[in-house]
């Protein structure tokens, strides 16, 4: 088989992967008394109790654990913390890999809340809050990440984008969330997404928000 038809049939089956309805997404260990017990409780706690943080739903949460998985990740990177909902499921992906979680958020309060929500859910070891503007601190870190998360003010995406490639290996993800919901304002990055020849890249719902899905092609 060329290399090209391996990258190919490599892409058209993480493709289908992505394209898995929520109900298969879902693992069958989301028991409250598993290693992740502590996790889920207060992933269920924290909608409920802290609200108007923007943050991904449930069923999006386990899309970003699910591939968190996939990209066999060592080294994840979010853009935008908010109270910490999406980086703790993250960081359950994380804990299957034997990966670490860098997430960034501007907004003092926010990290603070992210603090005690991780500590709460038992994933404080598995993540490294860095309080600050992205597109400051971005330069700073050293890849590779074999999963990016892209989810701060949407007039960022493509800035962030041009920040992370170079730092996500082949095979490794990017998502980016709210491309159904704020689409109108992610209209350029959702173009810049599916015409990079680096990229691979489709669109989910698995909730409200949306993501686009990108897989980093091999180097030709
Ligand atoms: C949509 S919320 C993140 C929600 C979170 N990912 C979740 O699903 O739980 C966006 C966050 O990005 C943060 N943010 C926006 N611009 C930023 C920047 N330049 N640097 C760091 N954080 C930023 C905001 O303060 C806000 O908390």
């Amino acid at each position: 088989m060329t290399e090209w038809n391996l990258s190919a049939c490599l892409l058209a089956m993480m493709s289908a992967a992505f394209m898995l309805p929520p109900q298969n997404i879902a693992a069958a260990d989301e028991s409250d008394h598993g290693p992740d017990g502590a996790a889920l409780a207060r992933l269920d706690w924290m909608p409920k109790n802290q609200t108007g943080m923007l943050n991904v739903d449930a069923n999006e949460g386990r899309l970003l654990r699910e591939n968190v998985i996939k990209a066999k990740t060592r080294r994840a990177l979010e853009i935008g913390t908010s109270n910490g909902y999406s980086s703790i499921w993250i960081a359950l992906g994380c804990r299957r890999t034997g990966g670490h979680l860098t997430t960034l958020e501007i907004d003092e309060h926010k990290v603070e809340l992210a603090r005690d929500n991780f500590r709460e859910a038992g994933v404080d070891a598995l993540i490294t809050q860095v309080q600050g503007d992205a597109l400051q601190e971005i330069p700073k870190l050293r890849g590779p990440f074999e999963f990016v998360f892209i989810d701060a003010w949407k007039s960022d995406y493509v800035k962030y984008l041009d920040m992370v490639l170079p730092m996500v290996p082949p095979g490794g993800i990017i998502m980016a969330h709210n491309t159904r919901n704020l689409r109108s304002e992610l209209l350029g990055f959702i173009e810049r997404v599916q015409t990079d020849p680096q990229l691979r890249t489709v669109l989910v719902e698995p909730g409200p928000g949306g993501f686009s899905v990108s897989v980093k092609l091999p180097t030709k």
